[in-house]
């Protein structure tokens, strides 16, 4: 049985920071975040928004009165989560009116929302006519003035994970790793993830040069099977990085269309930033709507890296429908901050400290929104 993405969608804040301006304001050479790190714009995540609203904003649109009952597991990939308890999927389950399902939480850095995938897989093998929503959701945050502050970002992807898919269709075999390592860790007191970031690059590249390995090696195929080749992307450099560790393998025409495909794949990630669990699904999207050559059949391979850590690499077919199930996104009608206006947006978002608030939400348009605390539960509101 065919299994995968049937429907995908993207959602992010309306609000970037740009890079030149955090630069200057950090007293850095621009092109060190341009070039060296990759990144252009970074999305900004007013207080208003949390990964339930996120995740809730992304999803939406993928539910209609046709596959509503069809969907019967709701796995929520987070590693930015609000509830150390409930899941995020029961949450969200609420806001989308779902519940008929079972909903859960998956965490496990960038990767949660791959665990997730590879576990909706299973899910539908073994009951065909379940629809399966995934979301990957999480707000990237490092801190302010430390050298992980150009890799933020944030935002959610949302997928339904089916039988005879229209986007993608997910091949068996895949190579996979975990290894107990320190590069990135959130613990629970932390709002701000802890970095080594040099650990966390260096870990990426291997496991991707692992996963691929072994991915072969189960497979039996090669460079020459693909037609892209996409990362996780905390930051688009490390995806050159992947990449150009693959291109070793390629002849000179591979090498010029590889490299063609992930410009085309990389494009949303320069514009929005790290997304955590969502980035490589992020670069997913934006390959499907940036690429000018891509055709039912051709085999996309996947690279997921989540700190702590794991990694996977495998593998798809697009599918009959993937020209006519794009999304639509529009990142050209977000409004620049300031880095005055984008520090203040960072410090005002929900403390841990159980006090009643009420958000000022008039600027925030979004479906979903969350208005405060109450008695120490999140409020949020359809609008
Ligand atoms: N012009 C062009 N390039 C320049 C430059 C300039 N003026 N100045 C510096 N550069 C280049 C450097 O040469 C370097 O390039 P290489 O990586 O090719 O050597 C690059 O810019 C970055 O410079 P530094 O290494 O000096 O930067 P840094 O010490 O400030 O740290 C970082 C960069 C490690 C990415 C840091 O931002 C960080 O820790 N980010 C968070 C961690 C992270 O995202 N890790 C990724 C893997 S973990 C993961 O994927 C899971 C997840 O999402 C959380």
């Amino acid at each position: 049985m065919k299994i995968g993405i049937d429907r995908i969608n993207f959602f992010t804040s309306n609000q970037y920071v740009d890079m030149v301006e955090l630069a200057q304001a950090r007293d850095v050479d621009p092109n060190k975040y341009l070039i060296g790190i990759g990144q252009s714009k970074m999305a900004v995540i007013p207080a208003t928004q949390d990964v339930v609203t996120l995740g809730a904003n992304a999803a939406d649109s993928l539910i209609d009165d046709e596959n509503r009952d069809k969907i019967d597991f709701v796995i929520f990939a987070t590693e930015s989560g609000i509830d150390n308890s409930k899941s995020a999927g029961a949450y969200i389950s609420g806001l989308l009116g779902l519940s008929h399902v079972r909903a859960i939480e998956v965490k496990q850095a960038c990767y949660g929302a791959t665990a997730a995938i590879q576990l909706a897989k299973g899910h539908v093998a073994l009951n065909p006519v379940s629809q399966v929503l995934v979301i990957g959701a999480d707000i990237a945050r490092y801190g302010l003035h430390t050298s992980g502050e150009p890799t933020q970002g944030g935002g959610a992807v949302a997928m339904l994970i089916t039988k005879n898919p229209g986007i993608l269709e997910l091949d068996e075999e895949s190579g996979f790793i975990t290894e107990d390592t320190m590069d990135f860790w959130r613990p629970l007191n932390h709002n701000e993830a802890l970095v080594d970031g040099k650990t966390s690059q260096n870990v990426y590249l291997d496991f991707f040069n692992k996963t691929w390995t072994e991915y072969k090696d189960k497979t039996k195929l090669t460079l020459s099977d693909f037609k892209a080749m996409l990362f996780h992307l905390p930051y688009t450099k490390l995806g050159t990085k992947g990449l150009k560790e693959v291109l070793l393998e390629a002849n000179e025409d591979e090498k010029v269309e590889l490299t063609r495909e992930f410009e085309a794949a990389k494009r949303y990630n320069n514009q929005v930033g790290n997304l955590y669990t969502g980035s490589l699904y992020l670069s997913f999207i934006s390959l499907l709507e940036h690429s000018k050559d891509l055709e039912i059949g051709d085999r996309v391979g996947l690279y997921s890296y989540g700190s702590g850590a794991v990694g996977e690499f495998f593998s798809g077919k697009l599918a009959s429908e993937f020209e006519d199930r794009l999304p639509q996104i529009n990142l050209e009608s977000r409004v620049q901050v300031s880095v005055g206006e984008y520090e203040e947006i960072y410090r005002s978002q929900l403390k841990n400290d159980g006090a009643d608030i009420e958000l000022d939400y008039k600027n925030d348009h979004s479906k979903f929104v969350l208005t405060g605390s109450k008695n120490m539960q999140r409020q949020y509101l359809i609008q």
